[in-house]
């Protein structure tokens, strides 16, 4: 039970001594002064006293048969830390009071003490402890500020993150409906990506970049005119130079975004091969960022699963058999090896995982109710199969 100070009561003193006389004399001559007082014989009847309410106050005498004063103050500092204790000393036992004080009293007396030299303790160590408890309170309102404050700066922090990533998106949705395609394609292979990475052991915000750039891969794409990026036929030579400068223009558009620099590099390299016959730089093996070289193998994968208008999806084993075909020409080794290891159900799943979610996503169901009915039903026919493998 905590002890309640109120203005109108007296303040409770607990006077710890195995004499009785001391006990008695310090403690009528304190009632006296106004204060209310408790007596102790020893050390553990103080303890037992103060475990039902714990005094503002002790008074305790060092020497006492059995548990001595040094213990108890050391039992008031762990069980009651808000109690203040005095200490009362034999003359002669300056080591003795130099040590109470370092072992946390706030004060001690010479026995036997003059009442003057006791009352102007008593209010000393009274005061220090309305400070030490008002310093406390204060430290804990400003903690409690803090963690508020972290909370509110973190969220913020979220949404802008969150409002970030929703441009980003906005931005390839538009670039992919320039080209007559949904953005699953892009949010596909991003998915694709973070598993791949992930088997490779990379995590935290590494992921999240990888993610960005296998998202914005294509962006450049927005400088290639309509009349080759929609051409139904086969590229000229001169239009496949239109077509290869998209990596150059991707990074330049959002090289100058500081959160953007590691995905610009990967949007730069994501046409290079591994054996080094890729585009715009020819670079080869590890010159290759990491995360365009998981890139590729992602983007071959959704590419090769998925319909064109000149050609149906593949299987998911054809998929991966072609992959590793061209393991160490295309594809870096290490990637084609993380990424066989998630396995075709471990592919079909995260395609399906997000078909689903793409079904139940309000914006879908808003936009056509139809469309996105008849794509919920595709997802979950395609559930059984799954879960039959
Ligand atoms: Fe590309």
């Amino acid at each position: 039970m905590a002890f309640v100070e109120t203005l109108a009561a007296p303040t409770r003193i607990l006077i710890v001594d195995d004499d009785a006389s001391v006990r008695d004399v310090i403690s009528v001559l304190l009632q006296e002064e106004g204060y209310e007082c408790r007596t102790a014989a020893g050390a553990e009847e103080a303890l037992d006293i103060a475990a039902q309410e714990a005094p503002p106050l002790v008074i305790s005498d060092m020497k006492m048969p059995g548990r001595d004063g040094i213990w108890l103050l050391e039992a008031f500092r762990e069980r009651h830390p808000e109690t203040a204790v005095v200490m009362l000393t034999g003359y002669g036992d300056t080591e003795a009071a130099v040590d109470c004080l370092r072992r946390g009293a706030v004060d001690y007396l010479l026995k036997p003490p003059k009442l003057t030299d006791l009352i102007r303790a008593i209010e000393r160590a009274l005061a220090k402890r309305r400070i030490e408890l008002a310093r406390k309170r204060y430290q804990k309102k400003l903690e409690r500020k803090v963690r508020d404050r972290t909370a509110e700066l973190r969220s913020a922090f979220k949404d802008i993150a969150q409002t970030y990533q929703n441009t980003l998106l906005a931005l390839v949705a538009a670039l992919d409906a320039r080209e007559h395609e949904t953005s699953d394609h892009s949010q596909r292979v991003v998915k694709y990506t973070t598993a791949i990475a992930e088997r490779l052991s990379l995590q935290g915000p590494d992921l999240e970049e990888l993610g960005r750039g296998a998202l914005l891969h294509d962006i450049g794409k927005i400088g290639v005119p309509d009349a080759v990026l929609l051409k139904p036929g086969k590229l000229t030579p001169a239009e496949w130079g239109e077509m290869r400068k998209h990596p150059d223009t991707g990074h330049q558009m959002i090289q100058s975004i500081p959160f953007l620099a590691t995905p610009a590099t990967i949007v730069l390299s994501h046409q290079e091969r591994f054996d080094g016959g890729g585009y715009p730089r020819k670079l080869r093996g590890e010159e290759i960022h990491i995360g365009a070289r998981i890139f590729a193998v992602a983007d071959t994968l959704d590419a090769m699963t998925s319909d064109r208008p000149y050609r149906k999806a593949t299987s998911f084993e054809n998929a991966m058999a072609e992959v590793q075909r061209c393991s160490g020409s295309q594809f870096d080794p290490e990637v084609v090896r993380a990424f066989v290891d998630i396995g075709v159900d471990g592919l079909r799943k995260i395609r399906l995982d997000m078909a689903l979610a793409r079904a139940r996503a309000p914006q879908a169901i808003a936009g056509d109710a139809d469309e996105a009915e008849a794509k919920f039903d595709a997802a979950l026919d395609a559930l059984p199969k799954v879960a039959q493998r």
